[in-house]
């Protein structure tokens, strides 16, 4: 009974192989959402600090457009007048480039000396005494200056040239003295009022004479854009970890589940294990005879019924064996039942010992009887068993004191073949008889002997 006990025990391995591949799945899919919201809010991120540079740029621009306005107002204001006179002092001396003109210097009537300041002079001034007003540096330049102090730098020569070519507006950032500047310069061409001052030159109206611009320093833009990138960083970084919480929650809920999933998967698994040992033992316990061990009555019968209807079919001869333990009533009265019951486990044992092949067949009939199946063996081959039985019982030497034929516990067995019985004969039960009347016949013949049956 013991070994046959060993009913499949469910392996930590088995009931895990269910849920893994889930858990698997499912970090995968954590990790793959965790990753495209990552990459749409960084894209989102990259979007908007683009957007923000370029709205900053924009309002510079704005700046800049706004302050050229202004010096182009002042600037014509003052062409319009050709110019005008303003007291001389050592701050504002008369300009040397007007010396051409007759009426560059006046007198009031009252005495006071005039001259003749030009636009470009003035606004020059004016930036060059109020700058810290301004903070933007408005210029005034020509490809062939009149006064070298307006000689252009690199990059408005380049612009220059592109007015040249017809260009009429650049706007560019570029750095100035280490510091970032948006520098915007518009052409500026000679008008009818110009040529006082310029004819000399050789410029005709219409003619490109220089460009007017000014550079808007963005630092205050860049502060600006600073502060927003940091705002949007932050917002941004908090919208990704609030997604990531709920992500994490989420994905731990559905982790929950599939352990929970798999432990009720388990313990199914672990009761359908137990139902299939229960199943086992029964089905064991419907074939075996619980006190010895050996086959039962029932499964007796069936065998009996299969060779009856092998012997049918093939003619495959078999024969049986019935045995009777002799005295055994008498055993158990004076030995007691306990010692009786192992007494019928160890007969049982050296029974099935001796008819030893894998095909022979042991089973208790009931009480003190057993019978053997043997199948493909003849009467005399299996009087020769019988008798090998008998003995080996008989030297196992148990000791029956109460017995009538021997000191020891002994068997009558009898013994009858299929091939016995009439051809006609209807089924097992007939042989059955048969052996039963031999065992008979052993016990009339003194028992402790093996007889075969005499059709
Ligand atoms: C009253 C005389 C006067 C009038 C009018 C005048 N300019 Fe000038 N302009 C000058 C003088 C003198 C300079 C050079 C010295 C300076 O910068 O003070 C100059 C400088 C300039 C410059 C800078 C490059 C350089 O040659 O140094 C440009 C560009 C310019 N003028 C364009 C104009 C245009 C365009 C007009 C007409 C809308 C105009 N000016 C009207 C006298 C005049």
């Amino acid at each position: 009974m013991a070994k046959r006990r060993e009913a499949i025990p469910i392996s930590e391995r088995q009931r895990g192989r269910a849920g893994q591949g889930r858990l698997i799945l499912l970090s995968r899919i954590f990790w793959t959402v965790l990753l495209f919201w990552t990459a749409v809010l960084a894209g989102l991120l990259l979007w908007a600090l683009a957007k923000e540079e370029r709205h900053l740029l924009d309002y510079a621009r704005l700046e800049a457009r706004a302050n050229f306005n202004k010096d182009m107002a002042l600037r014509t204001w003052a062409a319009k007048h050709g110019g005008v006179y303003v007291p001389a002092t050592p701050e504002t001396p008369p300009n040397p480039y007007l010396s051409h003109l007759p009426d560059r210097d006046v007198l009031t009537t009252s005495g006071q000396r005039l001259t003749l300041m030009n636009p470009a002079y003035m606004l020059r001034q004016v930036m060059s005494d109020f700058s810290g007003l301004y903070g933007i540096r408005g210029r005034i330049t020509s490809l062939k200056p009149l006064n070298p102090i307006n000689a252009p730098d690199e990059w408005e020569q380049r612009v220059l040239r592109q007015f040249e070519q017809g260009e009429t507006e650049v706007s560019e950032l570029t750095e100035m003295d280490g510091q970032p500047y948006l520098r915007y310069m518009r052409a500026f061409h000679t008008k009818e009022n110009c040529l006082k001052c310029h004819s000399h030159q050789g410029y005709k109206e219409g003619e490109v004479r220089g460009g007017i611009g000014v550079s808007v320093p963005l630092r205050p833009y860049m502060e600006i854009k600073r502060r927003i990138e940091a705002v949007l960083l932050l917002s941004y970084s908090l919208l990704w970890l609030l997604g990531g919480a709920g992500l994490l929650s989420v994905t731990r809920f559905v982790r929950r589940q599939i352990l929970r999933q798999r432990e009720a998967e388990a313990s199914l698994l672990e009761q359908a294990a137990e139902l299939e040992r229960l199943n086992h033992i029964l089905a064991h316990q419907a074939l075996y005879d619980g006190l010895t061990s050996v086959r039962n009555r029932r499964a007796f019968d069936q065998r009996l019924a299969e060779e009856w209807q092998r012997w049918h079919r093939s003619g495959t001869v078999f024969s049986l064996l019935m045995t009777d333990m002799d005295f055994f009533k008498l055993y158990n009265d004076t030995c007691g039942h306990l010692q009786g019951d192992a007494c019928l486990r160890t007969v049982a044992q050296t029974l099935e010992r001796s008819a030893a092949r894998a095909c022979d067949f042991t089973a208790r009939y009931g009480g003190e009887e057993f019978v053997l199946i043997l199948p493909g063996i003849g009467l005399d081959q299996a009087l020769v068993v019988a008798e090998k039985a008998r003995q080996a019982v008989e030297q196992l030497g148990l000791p029956h004191p109460a017995s009538h034929c021997a000191k020891v516990v002994t068997l009558s067995v009898g013994v009858a073949a299929v091939n016995q019985l009439a051809e006609d004969a209807a089924c097992g039960a007939g042989l059955l008889a048969l052996a039963d009347q031999a065992l008979y016949a052993a016990k009339q013949g003194g028992r402790n002997c093996v007889r075969a049956a005499r059709p």
